[in-house]
């Protein structure tokens, strides 16, 4: 979800300006989203490393966050969202984290969507979270080295409930992850939109979904491999 800040200075305005008007964006998503039968959307709300903004963009962003959380959550549980939120919860305020374990327990059992929210959160420390808690496992006795591979190290990331991302879809025109879903992302799809956050709409949505459309999934195998009904593969 980037972009905002440029959208709000393009206008001569504020960037907290530009993080309010991006709060349309994630329904636009939303919507798309379900209308599409996509069962996982993951927003990028908030690095480990936007921490790290003037203490005023931060304090922007933490109202902004609250006031979402009061007044989108009723809505998105009536449309049959599940909410979730990956990250590190503990710097946020009490308040927040309150708001945000409600908003989890109030829409766990909806199936329409899971929408993924990463609110402090960042991919590098995902990896290490998933890390240390391995080795406790291994210092309690309760593990053995052996028994560590792919599928126990991504069984203990965020995310290991739902299927890996198929598509990821950066606005704003910069071309890196930035510390998102690392280990999840080894096979997805990228997109990349000048579009900034704020000004994302349905027919930018669908762009990306035609160029995903479009590619060949080779997963690391050979065209012929993959080719439905090829005889050879
Ligand atoms: C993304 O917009 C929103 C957050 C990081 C919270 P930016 O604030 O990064 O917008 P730009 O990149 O400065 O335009
Ligand atoms: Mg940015």
């Amino acid at each position: 979800m980037d972009g905002n800040g440029r959208w709000a200075e393009r206008r001569h305005r504020p960037r907290s300006l530009g993080h309010r008007a991006g709060a349309k964006a994630v329904r636009v998503c939303m919507e798309f989203c379900i209308k599409h039968g996509i069962a996982s959307l993951t927003l990028f709300a908030f690095s480990s490393e936007n921490w790290n903004r003037p203490a005023e963009e931060v304090g922007a962003l933490m109202k902004l966050f609250l006031h979402m959380l009061d007044s989108e959550v009723e809505e998105l549980h009536r449309r049959g969202v599940r909410i979730t939120f990956i990250g590190e919860r503990k710097d946020f305020s009490e308040v927040i984290r309150n708001k945000m374990q409600r908003a989890e327990l109030l829409t766990r059992d909806n199936r329409q969507l899971n929408m993924n929210i990463a609110a402090g959160y960042g991919g590098r420390a995902d990896i290490t979270q998933a890390t240390k808690s391995i080795v406790a496992d291994i210092a309690s006795g309760n593990l053995h080295p052996d028994d560590i591979d792919e599928v126990l190290l991504g069984s203990r990331m965020s995310l290991a409930d739902q299927a890996a991302p198929d598509l990821f879809i950066r606005t704003g025109g910069d071309l890196r992850i930035s510390n998102f879903l690392l280990w999840q992302l080894a096979y997805t799809e990228m997109w990349f939109t000048e579009t900034l956050w704020p000004d994302l709409d349905e027919i930018t949505l669908q762009q990306a979904m035609d160029d995903f459309a479009s590619r060949e999934r080779r997963f690391g195998l050979t065209s012929a491999q993959v080719k439905p009904g090829d005889a050879a593969a």
